[in-house]
């Protein structure tokens, strides 16, 4: 049986993947990408973000997005939807605009309403703000940051939770946070502040981009869970991957191969981990090799396509 099918049966909701618009004409990647058994849920890797979604101001571009979520709704997959704030891949009329913080303030409302409004029902959980803190746990420069201040995080929750559906969860999401640190620490404490003041959040998504050799433990990654869990929200792994410096071997494909394992086990074992996404599932299409040079091949299907080491324990795992 495929992964979602196995996840489902350890009693998560999905099990997911992340799908890039370059791969659409690649009929072999595509048959597995929207094969449910394999992967119950998927998350567009780039086309809701805010460059494709409002290129222009109030001009609003939905195809990149529909051509992954269109199949995935074909294929009942679930949805996460990411992200509607976030301090990269926005358009230059946004970034280069010298705003005031009224007119900030509704153009935010405005890209949210809009983006809710088209797809906003059919996602289990939206991405509302993306990485707003440094691994120091000092708020993140960003346009949202230097013209609204540290609000435009509960601002941008207040308004998702008013455009898109009751049951649509809304998450916080970031990397750095799969084990207990500063930034954690910080993202658990913005998450006990919004219960405490009433501001709409439901989920925290660990991103879980990891590198062989100095990757979270079973432990560390459950310890993480555990900070979020108890304050009321739920968790999820939304972005796992893990990459190998180069040149690959199979002794470090089999290190590869526990931290994936290790990993799913971890959201398995913790109670409201509800699903692990990995950011795209092959090799040839991974954000990574560009974005980090002399690392690779962190995905669970090899160049040829051929499921990998990594595969084989998560699947194990579940
Ligand atoms: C990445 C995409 O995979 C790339 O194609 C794009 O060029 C940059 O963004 N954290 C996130 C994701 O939340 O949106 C990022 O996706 C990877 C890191």
């Amino acid at each position: 049986p495929g992964l979602d099918i196995l996840a489902k049966r350890a009693g998560l909701l999905y099990f997911g993947t992340a799908i890039d618009n370059v791969v659409l004409n690649n009929s072999a990647y595509i048959s597995i990408a929207h094969n449910s058994s394999e992967f119950g849920q998927v998350t567009p890797s780039n086309g809701q973000k805010w460059m494709y979604i409002e290129p222009s101001r109030n001009n609003f571009s939905y195809s990149m997005a529909d051509a992954i979520v269109k199949p995935a709704i074909r294929a009942r997959q679930m949805r996460r939807c990411h992200t509607f704030v976030w301090h990269n891949q926005l358009p230059a009329w946004l970034e280069g605009g010298n705003w005031t913080k009224a007119e900030l303030t509704g153009v935010l409302e405005n890209h949210i309403r809009n983006e809710a409004r088209y797809f906003g029902n059919g996602c289990y959980a939206w991405d509302v703000v993306n990485e707003a803190f440094e691994d120091d746990g000092s708020f993140r420069d960003s346009i949202w940051l230097r013209v609204l201040g540290k609000e435009y995080i509960e601002l941008a929750f207040r308004f998702a939770r008013k455009y898109v559906g009751r049951r649509v969860r809304l998450y916080y999401n970031d990397y750095g946070i799969e084990r207990v640190n500063v930034k954690s620490k910080v993202v658990a404490a913005m998450v006990k502040d919004f219960i405490d003041r009433d501001i709409p959040i439901d989920g925290i998504g660990l991103q879980a981009h990891f590198t062989v050799g100095r990757a979270p433990t079973y432990d560390d990654v459950k310890a993480a869970l555990n900070l979020f869990i108890p304050l009321g929200v739920e968790t999820a792994l939304t972005e796992l991957d893990v990459r190998i410096q180069l040149p690959d071997s199979l002794e470090k494909q089999a290190l590869q191969a526990q931290v994936y394992a290790n990993s799913t086990k971890a959201c398995m074992d913790v109670g409201d981990c509800v699903g692990v996404t990995v950011w795209d599932f092959w090799d040839p299409v991974s954000w990574v090799p560009e974005t980090f040079p002399g690392y690779g091949n962190a995905c669970l299907f090899d160049d040829g396509l051929k499921r990998k080491q990594a595969y084989y324990a998560v699947s194990d795992v579940l």
